[in-house]
């Protein structure tokens, strides 16, 4: 059905997912939060793009710092509220998590009034609002990653037929809810705020890319069916922590660094501290990204909530690997909203060569 891509605007994100829908009903609630997502990554590439502009003022720093110990960026703060209420309005939405929230928000009792919630499916939605945010003041490209798993009834909560206590407990339950691992999502998606505007997803059938027309205002179907290189020649790690990771990485980096990897592939080097174009790149043209385990963060430094798990998706659906190096991202359920996780991701052929060095040392 997506074949059809003959009509004049090309196959809108709109579109897309009513064809989703049509073909699997349940999927329905899916679609509205993904009107939502749409209209998001539209207005955040817009707030973006115009920050470089003296009137804009939303540059620089907001002068607070959130729980990762990050100095928060104004647009931090700024992309979250917008995405905070572009989600929650959709009134699909039990829990959502970010990376500028200190603990996940239960929308349901926070909202003014629970009638805004009819008894329909209510996502878990996880999201790093501004991917990259320490490029943003230089106009390097940055990114929104989004998570989305299946609902949970303890999501659901009727406080007319609970007392305190059991309400609360069923908010915990709701909230522990929002902890799965990557196995559990449903769905994700990046938006990529570089020369064109993408939005990037997965529905667990495959990898698709879309292309913001600006003219149309719509994201249109651009990279249908994504499949990532099998092998690379493209090595994507921040290497001024070369000497701080496990010995069966460096070893594996110095090897194609020398030509001596299985490929026999000569390596070049490209990595620009923004996930979201790091990983979006890898798709297209393969390589291995990673922010490895290092000696001074035993757990790298992504998220594996809000990045780890949703990028890992989005790579294996378009039949790349993604590790830790002793296992798949995906497994992993996190015990903390804001957990760190090791991720080497990219490339079938070449992960697998990380993931046999991990294997013969231990
Ligand atoms: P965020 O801006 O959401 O905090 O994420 C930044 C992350 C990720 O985008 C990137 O891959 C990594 O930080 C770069 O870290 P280094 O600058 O330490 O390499
Ligand atoms: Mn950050
Ligand atoms: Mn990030
Ligand atoms: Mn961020």
């Amino acid at each position: 059905v997506f074949d059809e891509v003959c009509d004049v605007t090309g196959i809108t994100l709109k579109r897309f997912m009513s064809e989703v829908v049509l073909l699997n009903p349940e999927l329905g609630e899916l679609g509205t939060l993904f009107g939502a997502i749409d209209t998001a990554c539209k207005a955040i590439s817009n707030l973006v793009k115009r920050s470089q502009l003296p009137s804009s003022e939303t540059l620089g720093y907001q002068g607070e710092v959130n729980i990762q110990g990050e100095d928060q960026k104004k647009l931090d703060v700024i992309t979250n509220d917008l995405l905070k209420r572009a989600l929650r309005f959709t009134g699909r939405l039990g829990v959502l998590a970010s990376e500028e929230e200190d603990e996940p928000l239960d929308l349901i009792s926070s909202l003014p009034n629970e009638a805004i919630f009819s008894d329909t499916e209510k996502y878990v939605c996880v999201f790093d609002p501004l991917d990259g945010s320490s490029n943003v003041d230089a106009g390097i490209p940055t990114g929104t990653i989004i998570g989305i798993y299946e609902h949970d009834e303890t999501c659901a909560i009727d406080f007319d037929d609970c007392t305190d206590d059991e309400c609360s407990e069923q908010e915990a339950q709701c909230l522990a809810n929002t902890l799965q691992a990557g196995n559990n999502l449903v769905a994700a998606a990046y938006c990529l705020y570089s020369s064109s505007t993408f939005l990037v997803l997965t529905l667990g059938a495959g990898t698709y890319g879309f292309t913001l027309d600006e003219n149309l205002g719509e994201f249109i179907l651009s990279h249908p069916a994504m499949k990532i290189p099998e092998t690379s020649s493209i090595i994507s790690m921040n290497e001024a922590n070369t000497f701080m990771w496990d010995q069966p990485l460096q070893d594996t980096v110095m090897k194609w660094k020398r030509g001596e990897g299985k490929s026999g592939n000569s390596f070049s080097s490209r990595y620009i501290g923004s996930m979201v174009g790091d990983v979006h790149r890898t798709l297209l043209y393969g390589g291995i990204f990673g922010y490895p385990s290092d000696t001074k963060n035993p757990n790298g430094k992504l998220r594996l909530l809000y990045e780890g798990a949703p990028m890992s998706f989005i790579v294996e659906q378009a039949g790349g690997l993604a590790t830790t190096g002793k296992q798949r991202v995906m497994e992993i359920t996190p015990d903390y909203v804001h957990q760190r996780v090791p991720i080497i991701l990219g490339s079938k052929n070449d992960v697998q060569e990380v993931i046999d060095a991990y294997e013969n040392a231990s």
